[in-house]
């Protein structure tokens, strides 16, 4: 059968093998994989990293990516997702889609006869997870009974994959949220099944107390422009300030999935400062994302 990343679930039993891969191929050992095949890259959002890093990635891998925004395709005049999986499958290897809806990356994984990834969508964000969780065992040697504490919006798509990828790896995580923005019960009750430790709470001033990562992510999430001046409002006192760090553990990483908008969910100061390792989690989304394809094409 097939395999698909849609969901973080997928790469349960398999994670810190891919993990320990994308370790390795940052470290130049890695095969072309790739060689003589395509990637079909379909965005309905906006994107630096997620496009960029999977079109390098692709090529060091010794294939090729294809930019296809979805306003240039069919599928943006009414063309069915199920059509255009089953073309793509014709065509193509392997598809990554950055869309606004889960059901539709979904869908199209569903008609789809080759592998599938989810580059965003408004329940998940895999790949962006597992160069998160790569980012925490390059600088921490360890995942297993780390902390992690995330602040801001926690119920979008970064809060929701790295619920259930913490989980997947044995570590702890509390979320620092309005009461109104805690995650989607799914994604509670999922991390807790695996076992995981998941604290609810609202900002206090020893919110980050024992965290070994402290991570954020925007208020206003690509779809959510219309709520942005009622986000700002209601997310106002979650900021991760340099007094939120020393609150954290003294050896604390401070983590941001990017783009950051600043004095809104972190200042300045904290995204570049000495603890910050934003721009390497950066960098792993290309790492992370060749030991993703590598396993999806896999035996
Ligand atoms: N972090 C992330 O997915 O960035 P882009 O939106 O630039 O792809
Ligand atoms: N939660 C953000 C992540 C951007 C990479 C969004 O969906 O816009």
């Amino acid at each position: 059968m097939k395999r698909d990343l849609l969901s973080m679930l997928d790469v349960a039993g398999n994670l810190e093998n891919i993990i320990d891969d994308a370790i390795k191929m940052k470290k130049g050992d890695y095969e072309k994989c790739m060689a003589g095949k395509t990637m079909a890259m379909i965005f309905e959002k906006s994107s630096t990293r997620t496009r960029v890093s999977f079109e390098v990635g692709v090529e060091k891998l010794g294939g090729h990516a294809l930019f296809l925004s979805k306003n240039d395709i069919q599928l943006g005049r009414g063309e069915s997702i199920e059509d255009t999986a089953k073309v793509l499958s014709r065509y193509v290897d392997i598809i990554m889609y950055r869309a606004f809806s889960h059901e539709n990356v979904r869908e199209l994984a569903l008609h789809a006869t080759i592998p599938v990834i989810n580059g965003l969508d408004d329940r998940e964000h895999p790949c962006q997870v597992m160069a998160d969780l790569m980012t925490v065992k390059e600088h921490k040697g360890k995942l297993a009974g780390l902390k992690m504490v995330y602040f801001g919006d926690g119920n979008n798509n970064m809060a929701h994959s790295l619920l259930l990828g913490c989980a997947l790896v044995g570590m702890k995580m509390k979320i620092v949220a309005p009461g109104a923005f805690w995650p989607d019960d799914y994604y509670v009750t999922k991390a807790r099944e695996l076992g995981m430790e998941v604290e609810l709470s609202e900002m206090s001033d020893d919110a980050a107390e024992n965290a070994d990562v402290v991570v954020t992510d925007t208020w206003v999430s690509m779809g959510d422009e219309a709520e942005k001046q009622k986000r700002l409002e209601i997310f106002r006192g979650y900021t991760v300030t340099e007094e939120v760090m020393k609150n954290a553990k003294s050896d604390a990483i401070f983590m941001h999935c990017l783009p950051a908008y600043y004095g809104y969910e972190v200042t300045e100061e904290v995204a570049h400062g000495p603890q910050s390792v934003i721009f390497d989690e950066a960098e792993n989304r290309m790492w992370a994302q060749m030991a993703i394809i590598k396993w999806l094409m896999g035996e």
